[in-house]
C-alpha cells in the first residue's frame, strides 16, 4: 500500500482499514445498530446543514485554538472513546493517545480501552480524560474512578446511551468476539490478512486492560454484545448520576444525550459538560442524528455548561457545522480509528492532521479567522429554537 501521506480524507483512510483488516474487525469498528439508520442519519445531518460564508474577512492566519470545558486545546478536537482499538492495530490505544498529545488536544480513554488508565498515563502523557461505563459492580466502577483521579486524568466522562449493549447485527453475522476466537468460520477471514495475522501474532492477543480481575470480564470469546449486557448495570439512574458527582473530585461530562429535557435537568447538577451523541450510531437505531438533536440541546442549557458533539464526524467543515449549531467542540471517534487501523499512530495522526487542515482551510473559506467567529450567523437554516 502507498505511504500514509497519500490518504487525502478520512474516507480513505478508512479505504485501507478495509484492505489491512479481517472483515470482522473492520466491521465491528465501522458498524452501527440494526438497520444502521441513524449511522447513515449522522452523515446526512451534516452534509444536510449549508453554510452562508463571510467574504472581505482577513484570514490570512486562522487560529484553530479553542476552549474547551475551560481549558486551551489547540484545535476543538476530543477523541472520542473507543473499546477494544487494540484489536485494529496493537497498541492502538497508546498511538491514538501520542496523535492527541503530538497535536494538543484531549485524548478519552475507555472503560473498555485495550490499554490501562496507568500505561496511558507513563506512555502517551497529554490531556487525558476518562471515559466510565456505570458496571454491575459499584465497587469496581469507584475503584475506577479512583485510579484515573491517581494517575491525573482531568475530567471523567461518564457514558449513559448504553444501559444495554446494541444490536450489531455484523457482529453477529461474523461470529465476531473479543478477546478474538479462531473459528472455522473466522480463520479463513484472518489468514487473508496476513500483515495483520502477523502483527497480533507477534503482539499478543490485547485485553481489556482496565478490566483486568473483573467478574464479568473473565468470558473469553462471548460476543461483545452479550458482555457488555453482563457488565452494564442498567438500573443507572438520576441518584446514581448524583452519587458518581459527589465522588470524582474532578471535571465530569455526561455523554449520550440527546434530549432537551433531559439536557435541562443536567444542567442544574453541576456539571462541566455535556456531550450530545448517538454512539455513532451504535446503540440505539432510530434515534436521532446528533447534528438534529444539538440546537436544542444547546438552547435547553442556555450557557450553564459547554456543550461537545460527536457522531459523523468526517471532515473539517463538520466541524464549522458543529460549532455553530452551538457545540464547543467534537469527538473524533471512527476517523481516528480508521487512521490508526490503517497505519498505526502514523495513521492516527494522519487523520487528526487531515481533520486539521480541512477544518483551517474551511475556516478561511467562511471568513471565520478564529474559533470564536463561528457562530449561528453562518448557518443558511438558523435552528427553530434559536431564532427568536
Ligand atoms: C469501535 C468503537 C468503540 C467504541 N467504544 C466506546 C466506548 O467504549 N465508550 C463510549 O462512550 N463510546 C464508545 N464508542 C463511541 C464513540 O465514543 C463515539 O461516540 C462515536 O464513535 C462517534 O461516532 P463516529 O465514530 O461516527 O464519529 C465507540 C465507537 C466505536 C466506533
Amino acid at each position: 500500500m502507498s505511504r500514509i501521506s497519500q490518504a487525502h480524507s478520512i474516507e480513505d483512510l478508512r479505504r485501507r482499514a478495509r484492505i489491512r483488516l479481517p472483515r470482522g474487525v473492520f466491521d465491528f469498528f465501522d458498524g452501527g445498530a440494526e438497520d444502521e439508520n441513524t449511522l447513515a442519519a449522522n452523515r446526512r445531518a451534516f452534509e444536510n446543514v449549508r453554510l452562508l460564508p463571510h467574504v472581505l474577512r482577513n484570514v490570512a492566519d486562522p487560529d484553530l485554538s479553542a476552549q474547551i470545558i475551560g481549558m486551551r486545546a489547540a484545535a476543538p478536537f476530543v477523541v472520542a472513546p473507543m473499546g477494544a482499538a487494540g484489536i485494529g492495530w496493537p497498541g492502538a490505544d497508546v498511538a491514538i493517545a501520542r496523535a492527541a498529545s503530538r497535536l494538543g488536544i484531549p485524548y478519552v480513554l475507555s472503560t473498555a480501552a485495550t490499554a490501562s488508565i496507568e500505561r496511558i498515563a507513563s506512555e502517551a502523557g497529554g490531556r487525558l480524560w476518562f471515559q466510565l461505563y456505570v458496571l454491575r459492580d459499584l465497587a469496581f466502577t469507584e475503584a475506577l474512578m479512583a485510579r484515573a483521579a491517581a494517575a491525573g486524568y482531568e475530567a471523567l466522562v461518564l457514558t449513559l446511551d448504553m444501559a444495554v449493549g446494541g444490536k450489531r447485527e455484523r457482529d453477529i453475522r461474523n461470529g465476531f468476539t473479543v478477546p478474538l476466537a479462531p473459528r472455522w468460520r473466522t480463520a479463513a477471514d484472518f489468514m487473508t490478512h496476513p500483515m495483520w495475522c502477523l502483527r497480533m501474532l507477534r503482539h499478543g492477543q490485547p485485553s481489556f486492560e482496565n478490566l483486568q480481575g473483573f467478574a464479568g470480564s473473565s468470558h473469553a470469546g462471548t460476543s461483545i454484545v452479550a458482555r457488555a449486557a453482563q457488565s452494564l448495570d442498567p438500573s443507572f439512574d438520576w441518584g446514581a448520576l448524583q452519587r458518581i458527582r459527589d465522588k470524582w473530585p474532578g471535571r465530569l461530562l455526561v455523554k449520550g444525550v440527546c434530549r432537551a429535557d433531559d439536557a435541562d435537568r443536567l444542567a442544574t447538577l453541576g456539571l462541566d459538560g455535556l456531550w450530545v451523541s448517538n454512539h455513532g450510531g451504535r446503540q440505539l437505531d432510530g434515534s436521532v442524528a446528533s447534528a438534529e438533536a444539538l440546537p436544542d440541546v444547546v438552547h435547553a442549557v442556555r450557557g450553564r455548561m459547554p456543550v461537545l458533539i460527536d457522531s459523523g464526524i468526517r471532515r473539517g467543515v463538520d466541524v464549522v457545522k458543529a460549532l455553530a449549531l452551538g457545540a464547543q467542540a467534537v469527538g473524533i471517534g471512527r476517523a481516528a480509528l480508521y487512521g490508526v487501523a490503517a497505519a498505526g499512530q502514523a495513521g492516527a495522526e494522519r487523520a487528526l492532521m487531515i481533520l486539521s487542515e480541512e477544518l483551517r482551510r474551511a475556516m478561511q473559506l467562511c471568513g471565520t479567522p478564529t474559533i470564536g467567529d463561528i457562530d449561528a450567523q453562518l448557518l443558511q437554516v438558523q435552528p427553530a429554537r434559536q431564532r427568536s
